[in-house]
Parts: C-alpha cells; sequence; structure tokens
C-alpha cells in the first residue's frame, strides 16, 4: 500500500488503485460512476483510535451525522457502539432506521424547531445541546406540552481561536454559535429553575479540521472553570461534551494522530466523575472514503489544459465552496509523461472545479479518484443540473455492499407537478 495515500486502507495492486481488497475498476465497472466507495476497514480503525484513546476514562462518543449520513455508514458506526450527533429531525429518523439508540443521541444546532423538539422528546434522546435563551424556554414549554423533563447542555462559546478555515470555525465570540461564555452562569441557573428541563450536561464545539490539541485543550480548561462553578452552586453535571474538530491530512496538514489529540484534553480532565463526550465526524470517516469518477474528455489548452470528468460540484462540494483541496490519483498508472489539468466537471459555472494544476498521465475514459471524500462529500451534495446524486459503495474486505443507488431521473422530479391547463 502507498504510504502517500490518505486512505490507509488503498493502494496499488496489479489491477490499479485497490481499496481492502477490491479494484477501483472493479466497482466503476459494477456500479458506474461517480460514485462514492469507502472503506469499512478504515472507518473501524478510526473508530477503535478514538475507543482505545478513551479506555482510562468514562466516555462516548457520538459520531456527527452531518459528516456521512448514509444508512450504511451509521449501521457500521451505531454496531462499533457510537452514539450520535444529530442537528435536525431528518437525522435523527435516519439513525433510528439505522439502528441507533435515541439514548446515545445528542441534539446539536441553533435553531432546532418545535416539532424537531417533540420528535427528540419522544424518542428519549440523551440530551438537547442548548444554544440560546429563546431555545432553552422553547424547550421547556414543548417539554411541559409531552409531559417530559429535556435533558439539556448549554452549549457555550469558549471564545477560543480554532486557527481553522473562517467557515468552519465555530468557537469565537462573534460567531453564531453557542451561549456566550460570560452569560452561561445565569442560563444556568435559569434552566435549574425551569420545570420541564434537567441539567444534564455543558458542550462546546469550537470548529472543524483542527490540526493542532492547543484551542480545545484552551476550551477544556475554560468549560472545567464554569463546570466547578456550577458545582459549587450545587448544580452536578454527568458529562461534559467537547464536539467535534479533529483535522485530517488532505494535502500536507499534519494534525496529531487521535491518541496524541485527546491526549492532554484527558489531563484538564484527570480524576473528575463526569462523562466525557466527542462528537467527531471528519476525523472517523474523511479518510475512509474517495470518489471515483471518469474523464470524459481532455481538453488541451493555450494557458490550461481541462480534464472534464463525470462528478462535478454538485457531487463534491468542497473545493468550489472553500477552495479546498483533495488528492488526485489516476486509478490506473501509465507511462506517459504526466500533463498538468485543470479537473472540472460539467456543470455550466466557472466554479465548477474539483482540483486546480493536478499533474497526471491520463487519457480519456480513465478513472481518476478524488482522495478524503468520505466527509462532507455525498452530505453536501445537490441535484444542480438535475444531476441525479452519485451512488455509493461500503467495502468490507474482498465485499462491495451498494448503500445507496444512483438516483433515477424520474425520482428526481417526482414531487413536482405542471400547472393545470388553463
Ligand atoms: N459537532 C458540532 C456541533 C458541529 O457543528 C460539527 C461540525 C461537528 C460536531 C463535527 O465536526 P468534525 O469532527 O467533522 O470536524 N462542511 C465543512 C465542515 C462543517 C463542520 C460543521 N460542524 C467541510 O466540508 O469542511
Amino acid at each position: 500500500m502507498n504510504s502517500e495515500l490518505t486512505i490507509p486502507t488503498l493502494g496499488y495492486g496489479t489491477a490499479g488503485l485497490q481499496i481492502e481488497g477490491v479494484p477501483l475498476a472493479e466497482i466503476a465497472s459494477r456500479f458506474g460512476t461517480p460514485v462514492f466507495v469507502y472503506s469499512l476497514g478504515a472507518m473501524t480503525a478510526a473508530f477503535n483510535a478514538y475507543r482505545n484513546a478513551l479506555t482510562r476514562h468514562k466516555a462516548q462518543v457520538f459520531y456527527a451525522v452531518k459528516a456521512n449520513a448514509n444508512l450504511g455508514v451509521l449501521s457500521a458506526f451505531a454496531r462499533m457502539g457510537s452514539g450520535f450527533d444529530i442537528v435536525s429531525g431528518g437525522e435523527l429518523t435516519r439513525v433510528i432506521a439505522a439502528g441507533g439508540h435515541a439514548s446515545k443521541v445528542v441534539f446539536s444546532g441553533v435553531g432546532k424547531s418545535s416539532q424537531e423538539m417533540r420528535q427528540a422528546l419522544d424518542a428519549g434522546i440523551r440530551c438537547f445541546n442548548v444554544e440560546s435563551r429563546s431555545e432553552l424556554e422553547r424547550l421547556n414549554r414543548v417539554a411541559g406540552e409531552t409531559c417530559k423533563a429535556a435533558p439539556i447542555a448549554l452549549r457555550v462559546n469558549p471564545d477560543v481561536d480554532p486557527k481553522t478555515h473562517p467557515y468552519i470555525s465555530t468557537g469565537l465570540r462573534n460567531n453564531k454559535f453557542g451561549v456566550a461564555f460570560n452569560e452561561a452562569l445565569a442560563l444556568y441557573r435559569l434552566a435549574a429553575s425551569l420545570p420541564n428541563v434537567k441539567v444534564s450536561g455543558i458542550a462546546c464545539h469550537i470548529g472543524s479540521q483542527l490540526v493542532d490539541s492547543a484551542p480545545i485543550v484552551e476550551a477544556a480548561e475554560k468549560l472545567l472553570g464554569l463546570v466547578n462553578q456550577l458545582s459549587a452552586e450545587g448544580m452536578a453535571l454527568d458529562h461534559i461534551d467537547l464536539g467535534g474538530g479533529l483535522g485530517i491530512r488532505y494535502q500536507d496538514e499534519t494534525p496529531p494522530d487521535t491518541a496524541d489529540y485527546l491526549a492532554p484534553v484527558l489531563r484538564v480532565f484527570e480524576g473528575r466523575h463526569e462523562e466525557l463526550c466527542f462528537e467527531p465526524g471528519r476525523s472517523l470517516i474523511g479518510n475512509a472514503g474517495l470518489l471515483l469518477t471518469r474523464i470524459e474528455y481532455l481538453k488541451p489548452g493555450a494557458e490550461k489544459s481541462f480534464a472534464i470528468v463525470d462528478a462535478a460540484m454538485n457531487d463534491l462540494a468542497r473545493p468550489a465552496l472553500y477552495d479546498a483541496y483533495h488528492e488526485v490519483v489516476a486509478v490506473t498508472p501509465r507511462d506517459d509523461k504526466p500533463q498538468r489539468y485543470e479537473i472540472v466537471g460539467p456543470i455550466c459555472e466557472s466554479g465548477d472545479f474539483l482540483a486546480h494544476d493536478r499533474a497526471l498521465a491520463v487519457r480519456e475514459g480513465d478513472l481518476l479518484a478524488l482522495l478524503s471524500a468520505g466527509a462532507y462529500g455525498m452530505t453536501m451534495s445537490s441535484n444542480y443540473n438535475t444531476r441525479p446524486r452519485a451512488a455509493e459503495v461500503i467495502v468490507n474486505g474482498d465485499q462491495l455492499h451498494l448503500v445507496r443507488a444512483r438516483e433515477p431521473i424520474e425520482s428526481l422530479f417526482a414531487l413536482e407537478s405542471l400547472l393545470p391547463e388553463t
């Protein structure tokens, strides 16, 4: 296996690039392209890295469903013992459909509707991560109507700089997320006085794609200060939720491995009784997945040459949205001299690019793999240009499981109708 490739179970064999025991060319010919391919072995290894790092403290992992919500993926994590971090009623429905237990679900997000609160209360979730006074008051009301007590944590905003892309940093004072740190104590006092909520924990999530432990350690220390103040007032918490955020290597980033990232955080809470909760998404699935696409056309140009592939920004939005980098590798190595290409899709927008200026020895009809696409790939995809969403496949050893079929075109407008004739 090639150590340069970010997916641990990916490497070149006699039939070109293969994931676990299966050549990507075989996956393309069986299921067509574009197709997302995930390695169960890589997912399991990523989950076990958390499990092994957390053996010495009471702890629970809540996989962040938004990273990849496929039922096959969710069922795999549920069987590994994961809980789930959700941000909508839709994600809760998926978790239950995938065999997850509501008692291992935490509900994050700044805009929970009353309907979503009712759904989560009926299901019996573990905790609502409440993000504002208004939400707390609404949850108390909704819980009262359903005659249930809602378990809550306040998501506090510790005001630390996670030093990541501005679109995915969430723990700064000027972000929309969480309760301001200096308002949290007053809000906890309010929560303790409300009849239909039960104070259960504290939560934070400072950002995503963190490549260093320092910001999360700073956040953990701030949280601990607040936890001590709360317990001095008789509010004992049963858990402390530190969110997700551990980054992965897309290009030349050097994030700590899971154990090294968590070790200094665990040190902050040494000897504490509260359960420690984590909500990782990207670090569990990002480097377990790739997007497999076929080159339709090579279009040489005076200044730039284009490799026009059958995947596009609707399948993988991250490059267009964040200027994100995904490694692009040829599935079948060739001895031809590499040329530099813009990797672009068929969508009618100049923003429809997947990668810039990559040296590749490829021909029309060849397959390319866009790596590190397991997280925030499929979940952020769309049907723009009436393009059916890609299929999804999980590889387990030499077994292939189609966990989402390619969408039939008719399904894209099945809910639409013509105007009546006048
Ligand atoms: N918990 C909460 C409350 C979150 O908002 C997030 C991610 C997570 C956990 C999981 O974070 P992770 O471990 O995956 O970093 N679409 C962007 C990423 C957005 C992340 C949003 N929140 C991207 O493609 O990079």
